[in-house]
């Protein structure tokens, strides 16, 4: 693409300002406390922590109030009883990730979660036992694919199969995955794969391959830490067996957040599948009758163990509210235009090299750029002019222009900052 002169890019902000003037979604922004410390900056950085939204700090107060006005009475007579206090999340977070309510549960973190539903879902039997992952996959997950695997009895080096992108490409073409699965065939227990890569920004359709893997018998679990609250997502449909996410990213609800798990409705309904068990799985309609027998509700509650954190889960509550607001078929429309625009932008700046793929239908908001030299001073003066993304190893800088709270305007001064840094480097 030819370099833009100063004429085309005043042409270009121009372009930008009318589309942030005819954003029907631009009022969403100021629900968002986007840092105060740096208030010109440019937050392109909630694919790592997204913005508190205003509404959260008033939600967590109500329930320390009622704790401080009611004590233990407040499991069921405060204004949200804590005793069913969860369940209010089952139909913002079924509409988040087109699921259905019985499908869905807030609890734990990402990672512990990977490992709840690697005890039910990673059932090595004969020689079904691989499990498949990318060679590039976030490393917690490796590291629990490797710990199941090694916790069963078995050799990781021999077991765990990783998908690496064709030598000299950033991304995994689908029909490479495809064809690994059925080289696997019935070698195959588990395939546990991204919504969207973290680090490249690719997004993977996860209808077209958990067929793939559901075709030669084995289950396809994904983790969806970049894809929640980012792509819209329809994971009853896609016959997924299980998904997890975190909630401190995409979805705004705060460092540590109560993260998501979904699992598909035949799973749920298969009440004999082994898992950890604990009293908030059980049937709440036995729940406090103290038996020494476990009995599983008939709902994804059957894999949360503990009762779950008021307080951690009041900001899921006012963030969820925020998606439900704004409706993530709209919210992604914005982004696609948002990243689109970013990409046009970046893509005439001499040097400027992306990862992440070119179709919007493969990928969400983030756009991943490689800097063979001096990534980490690019990063530097990047943060310097106020733009804010995250650095990743081997010289990565991801930014994720969101449509809740980020503007068009943002992302033609953000491109600005980016050609002023390649311009003088
Ligand atoms: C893709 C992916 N998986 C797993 C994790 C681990 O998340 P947690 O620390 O919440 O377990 C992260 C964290 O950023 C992530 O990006």
């Amino acid at each position: 693409m030819p370099t833009l002169t100063a004429a085309d890019l005043s042409h270009e902000r121009a372009f930008a300002q009318t589309l942030d003037a005819q954003d029907v979604l631009s009022p969403f922004r100021t629900r968002f406390a986007l840092p105060v410390e740096r208030p010109s900056d440019i937050y392109f950085v909630g694919n790592s922590l997204g913005p508190m939204p205003c509404a959260t700090r008033a939600l967590v107060n109500e329930e320390l109030d009622d704790w401080m006005r009611l004590g233990v009475h407040a499991h069921h007579d405060s204004r949200r009883p804590w005793v069913s206090y969860h369940e209010q999340l089952r139909g913002p977070l079924a509409r988040l990730v087109g699921a259905r309510e019985c499908e869905v549960v807030a609890m734990n973190s990402l990672s512990a979660n990977l490992h709840f539903l690697m005890t039910t879902f990673y059932r090595p039997a004969g020689k079904r036992s691989k499990l498949l992952i990318e060679k590039d996959a976030f490393p917690s997950d490796t590291y629990a694919v490797m710990s199941h695997v090694a916790a069963r009895g078995l050799d990781a080096t021999h077991e765990v199969i990783e998908l690496a992108p064709r030598a000299g490409e950033w991304t995994l073409r689908e029909e490479d995955i495809e064809a690994t699965i059925a080289q696997l065939g019935d070698t195959l227990a588990l395939a546990l794969l991204p919504g969207v890569q973290y680090r490249t920004g690719q997004a993977f359709d996860i209808t077209r391959l958990t067929r793939a893997v559901h075709a030669v018998g084995a289950r396809c679990g994904w983790d969806l830490a970049h894809a929640a609250g980012n792509l819209e997502l329809s994971l009853h449909e896609s016959n997924a067996d299980f998904a997890a996410w975190c909630s401190y990213k995409y979805l705004n609800a705060g460092p540590g957040a109560v993260a998501g798990v979904f699992i598909h409705e035949r799973n749920v309904n298969d009440l004999a599948l082994p898992r950890h068990a604990g009293w908030w799985g059980n049937d709440p309609a036995t729940r406090f009758r103290m038996s020494n027998r476990f009995v599983p509700t008939a709902h994804a509650d059957a894999w949360s163990v503990s009762n779950p954190p008021i307080l951690a889960l009041a900001p899921l509550i006012a963030s969820l509210a925020e998606f439900d607001a704004a409706g993530i078929s709209n919210l992604r429309a914005k982004s696609v235009k948002l990243t689109a625009l970013f990409e046009f932008l970046l893509r005439s700046i001499p040097g400027v090299e992306i990862l992440t793929p070119s179709s919007s239908a493969a990928r969400g908001c983030q756009l991943s750029l490689y800097f063979a030299d001096r990534a980490r001073a690019h990063y530097d003066s990047f943060i310097a002019a106020g733009l804010s993304g995250d650095y990743r190893e081997p010289g990565i800088v991801r930014f994720a222009p969101t449509p809740l709270y980020n503007t068009f305007d943002e992302v033609w001064r953000a491109a600005e900052i980016v050609r002023k840094s390649m311009a003088s480097l």
